[in-house]
């Protein structure tokens, strides 16, 4: 009966969405626990390209069903787009394989607009995060604020419109007069919320019970993080972080179950390191070295944002970072995605240490928040020229890059179980 939690192990995109669809192959259920529609899960099988920003990746398997957490905030709207756009992929949107939390946080048209106006003052101040733009801050801000208007509240639309028209005015309070900005229409936000509320109140259940029930039936429940570890509001980079707990902590929080389903814990770890967003990378590069990780964007899967397109910062993989990612999560085995992107470089460089003056630092000595006064300590290793794209098996890859993984393995003390070599479904190696 076991709880899987698959998370982000970097600064998110490390292909937790291509992890989730490739292990919900056995599995019953999967499971959103945190965040919005900040994220862009991508999912690949054959000629065809799913982008999930709200449902669970597991849901492109017919008989998987999919549940929206309670640690989630959810813009109905993007909600009600991203079920349609599965309908007519042909995938049952049914509410008896759509299951949303009925204490899961809404997201308003105001938190957007607050998203934006707090983001641009940041701006004038030298101090952008980088958000997703999305009203994840505001609207999580809400909710520990304890006046935030939760799922439940949709089971009743004659009354959501009154209740969302009471927030827009507290928020136009603010939008005016704080940031000067226009404020919003409540007649129409409230119409247009309790439209959103006819057709997603059969969805609306209190899904930890539902979660609950299917654990002790035996179900294998797949919970499938967003954003990463060093996004997490109390583990990451501080204060360039999301507002809410990627980590695996924040599974048990964000479904209601408790620890004694837990099985598995996968980190999904880039075989090198990415960032979109403001914030310290003691490993990025710039240049000619950082255009041949990021790729031109021709391909799908070169780093550029999925939710906003904006190129993405690279570096080499970080295991300082990755060693504390292992540590706050309860990592259990690594997921190690594009390997492929790696092929042709004449030498690899994992970060192995770091140093600060004349001390040498296997561990974070006080968390990552503040890492500039850190100088990556790397070890080359040597590349791999083949193309390992169409490599299915441990012994077939190439020997360096063989190596490279066994480094990863040695240095962080976690067994690497999965190395996928492309986006597609079946270009994966079980390494166990
Ligand atoms: P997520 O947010 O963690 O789910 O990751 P994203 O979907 O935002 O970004 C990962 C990108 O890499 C997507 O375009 C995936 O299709 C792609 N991808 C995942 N695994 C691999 C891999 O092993 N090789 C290559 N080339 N692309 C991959
Ligand atoms: P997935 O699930 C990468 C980043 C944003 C910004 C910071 C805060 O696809 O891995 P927010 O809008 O959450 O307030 O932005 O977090 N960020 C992500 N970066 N992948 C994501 O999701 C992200 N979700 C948020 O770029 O730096
Ligand atoms: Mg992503």
């Amino acid at each position: 009966m076991p709880l899987n939690i698959i998370v982000g192990a970097q600064w998110g995109d490390e292909g937790k969405g291509r992890i989730t669809d490739l292990l919900a192959q056995n599995a019953q259920i999967t499971a959103r626990y945190s965040g919005g529609d900040n994220a862009g899960h991508t999912v690949t099988v054959g000629r065809q390209i799913f982008k999930l920003n709200l449902l669970p990746s597991g849901l492109i398997h017919p008989g998987v069903i999919g549940v929206l957490g309670n640690g989630m905030v959810v813009n109905p709207a993007r909600l009600l787009e991203e079920i349609d756009r599965l309908a007519q992929a042909g995938l049952n949107v049914s509410p008896e394989r759509i299951k949303i939390s009925a204490s899961a946080h809404l997201i308003t048209p105001a938190h957007l607009a607050l998203d934006r106006a707090e983001e641009a003052r940041r701006a004038g101040a030298g101090a952008r995060i980088g958000t997703t733009g999305r009203g994840i801050g505001p609207a999580y801000t809400d909710k520990i604020a304890r006046h935030g208007v939760r799922l439940e509240a949709m089971l009743d639309p004659e009354h959501l419109g009154d209740r969302i028209a009471d927030e827009i005015h507290s928020d136009n309070e603010i939008l005016e007069g704080v940031y000067h900005r226009p404020s919003l229409d409540l007649a129409a936000i409230a119409a247009e919320y309790a439209d959103y509320a006819r057709r997603l109140a059969s969805y609306i259940i209190d899904t930890s019970l539902y979660l609950h029930q299917k654990l002790k039936e035996g179900a294998v429940v797949l919970a499938e993080g967003a954003q990463g570890a060093l996004l997490d509001v109390d583990h990451g980079t501080y204060p360039f972080v999301t507002s809410s707990s990627p980590t695996s902590g924040g599974a048990l929080v964000g479904l209601g179950v408790g620890p004694q389903f837990v099985g598995r814990v996968v980190g999904v770890a880039k075989a090198f390191q990415t960032r979109v967003g403001e914030g310290p990378f003691p490993t990025e590069v710039f240049g000619a070295e950082a255009d041949r990780l990021r790729g031109t964007g021709e391909n799908p899967w070169d780093e550029f944002g999925t939710v906003t397109r904006r190129p993405r910062r690279c570096g080499w993989l970080d295991l300082v970072l990755l060693r504390y990612a292992i540590r706050v999560n309860g990592v259990t085995e690594l997921a190690l995605t594009k390997m492929d992107v790696l092929s042709g470089l004449s030498t690899v460089k994992l970060c192995t240490a770091y140093t600060s003056g004349d001390k040498t630092h296997a561990e974070l000595p006080l968390g990552p928040a503040d890492l500039s006064p850190f100088r990556p300590v790397y070890e080359a290793i040597p590349g791999w020229s083949e193309d390992v794209s169409g490599v299915r098996t441990l012994a077939a890859l190439p020997a360096a890059a063989r190596h490279y993984v066994q480094r990863i393995q040695e240095l962080t003390g976690v067994p690497v179980s999965l190395i996928s070599v492309g986006p597609e479904r079946s270009q994966i190696v079980f390494a166990e």
